[in-house]
């Protein structure tokens, strides 16, 4: 399973990847507009830290626009995935940028319908938001599940990329289910180390060493 970080904050994406588990990161218009600097220094920085998939948003709706927002980003780098929403403009998008070997991830998937159709338009990756649809009281792990079902039926190439991730056990669950990514804040990342009893085990490991050196 790949590890992609949810952030557009440089000094989390340093850290992250200082542990050496990262494959890759997703951005956002909302996670940019918490930070100083303007989006396309951010990607630009982003992309020389690491070098698996940066997904860069883009703020069009129609066809034409999505285009010419999509050749300005893949300029950043190689490493540039363009995130495209998706509606029926945005599923044009997806068709004609993998068509020309741009790689490409669907954003805001809230069911299997329209997951469906990007694999079908070539999408690199689909990016369903599980922690929106359980903030509705919707299940979002179903689907994961569904999508991995669909993808595996007709061995579609397009990688569930498990987006809106809000706790570790939907990265466990993700990773049962077979989902390919999970993007996740640094904070899940940090929370999937722990275990009470690791802390417990290892203080009285040092305390009982101190012990025996006496
Ligand atoms: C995914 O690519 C999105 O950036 C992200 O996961 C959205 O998460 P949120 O629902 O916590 O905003």
């Amino acid at each position: 399973m790949k590890f992609f970080i949810d952030t557009a904050n440089i000094d989390e994406i340093k850290d992250a990847a200082s542990i050496g588990i990262l494959d890759g990161v997703t951005t956002n218009p909302s996670l940019a507009a918490k930070e100083t600097a303007p989006y396309k220094e951010i990607l630009t920085e982003i992309c020389k830290i690491v070098p698996g998939p940066v997904s860069a948003e883009v703020i069009a709706t129609d066809y034409d626009g999505m285009m010419k927002e999509a050749e300005e980003l893949v300029k950043i780098a190689d490493n540039i995935v363009i995130k495209i929403p998706t509606i029926l403009e945005g599923l044009k998008a997806i068709k004609s940028l993998s068509t020309n070997g741009v790689m490409t991830n669907a954003t805001l998937v809230f069911s299997p319908s329209q997951a469906l159709l990007v694999a079908k338009a070539g999408a690199t990756f689909v990016s369903p938001f599980i922690g929106r649809l359980d903030d509705i009281s919707q299940h979002g792990m179903e689907l994961i599940d569904n999508i991995c079902t669909i993808y595996n039926n007709y061995t579609y190439q397009t990688e569930v990329l498990v987006a809106s991730v809000r706790h570790p056990m939907h990265v466990i669950e993700s990773a049962m289910i077979g989902a390919d990514v999970v993007t996740m804040p640094y904070n899940v990342i940090k929370q999937l180390i722990k275990h009470p009893l690791t802390d417990i085990g290892l203080e009285k490991f040092i305390a009982d060493y101190k012990k025996a050196q006496k």
